[in-house]
Parts: C-alpha cells; sequence; structure tokens
C-alpha cells in the first residue's frame, strides 16, 4: 500500500469533512488493487443518525465506480487522538473482503492494523 500518498489524499479529503455538529475533521483513501485512490470525508447532518464516516463515503465512492477489490485504506483525523474505525465502517470494509491493511494516523500517533485485526469472526451471508 503507497501510504504516503494515501496519506497526502486522505489529509486533501478531510479538508471537505462536513462536521459541524463534532468539529471531528476525518478523511480517508482507499487504494485498489487495480491502483486507484478513493477518498472519502466524514459528511454530518442535523438527524445525527444519518451521518456518514469517512471511510465509508471512500467505499461507497469506489463501489459505485465499478471497484470491489481493495488493498488498503489510510484514515487520518485533524486532531492529535487516533480515531479506529466504528464498528458499522468495519462490517462495511467487510463486506469487499478482509485483506484490507488499514493505517490510522491523527496530528501526533499513527497505528498500523488491518481489518482481520479490527473485525474478528466476521459476519457474512
Ligand atoms: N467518524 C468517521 O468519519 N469515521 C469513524 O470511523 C468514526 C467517526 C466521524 C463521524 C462523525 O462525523 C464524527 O466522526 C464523530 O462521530
Amino acid at each position: 500500500m503507497n501510504t504516503e500518498k494515501l496519506l497526502a489524499e486522505a489529509k486533501k479529503a478531510a479538508k471537505n469533512s462536513y462536521s459541524p455538529y463534532s468539529g471531528l475533521r476525518v478523511g480517508a483513501a482507499l487504494e485498489t488493487k487495480s491502483g486507484r485512490i478513493f477518498t472519502g470525508s466524514n459528511v454530518e447532518n442535523s438527524s445525527y443518525g444519518l451521518t456518514n464516516c469517512a471511510e465509508r463515503t471512500a467505499i461507497f465512492k469506489a463501489v459505485s465506480e465499478g471497484e470491489r477489490d481493495f488493498i488498503g485504506m489510510v484514515i487520518y483525523s485533524d486532531t492529535d487522538r487516533l480515531f479506529y474505525p466504528c464498528g458499522a465502517c468495519r462490517q462495511v470494509m467487510a463486506e469487499f473482503g478482509d485483506e484490507l491493511s488499514i493505517v490510522i494516523i491523527s496530528n501526533r500517533n499513527k497505528a498500523e492494523t488491518s481489518l482481520s485485526q479490527l473485525l474478528p469472526s466476521i459476519f457474512r451471508l
């Protein structure tokens, strides 16, 4: 996975975060096996439950453009704390395979992990 390139793209995506309620600006960059990069930011809503996380925005963009095979994702939060992907995003990632590398980065911290570590015993039909 091209972590440096993905981080640069995730930081750009975080600038487009629509997060007037939480103030947490998140950007995600997803690399496909075909070599493309799809980005996403979190998009909040005044009806809070309708909020879409940055990770799912990136995945939905990729899938709707015909891509389903992914290598890895960099998730950047414009804050000092590390924010791991929520359970809903983990399940959406798992829909497309369990081999996804995941790098989580903030302005002070970094963690390298994978979907199989974050979501063991995955539910699948
Ligand atoms: N958020 C993400 O974008 N990704 C995550 O994995 C966790 C949470 C966003 C959703 C919401 O806009 C804000 O962070 C606070 O929950």
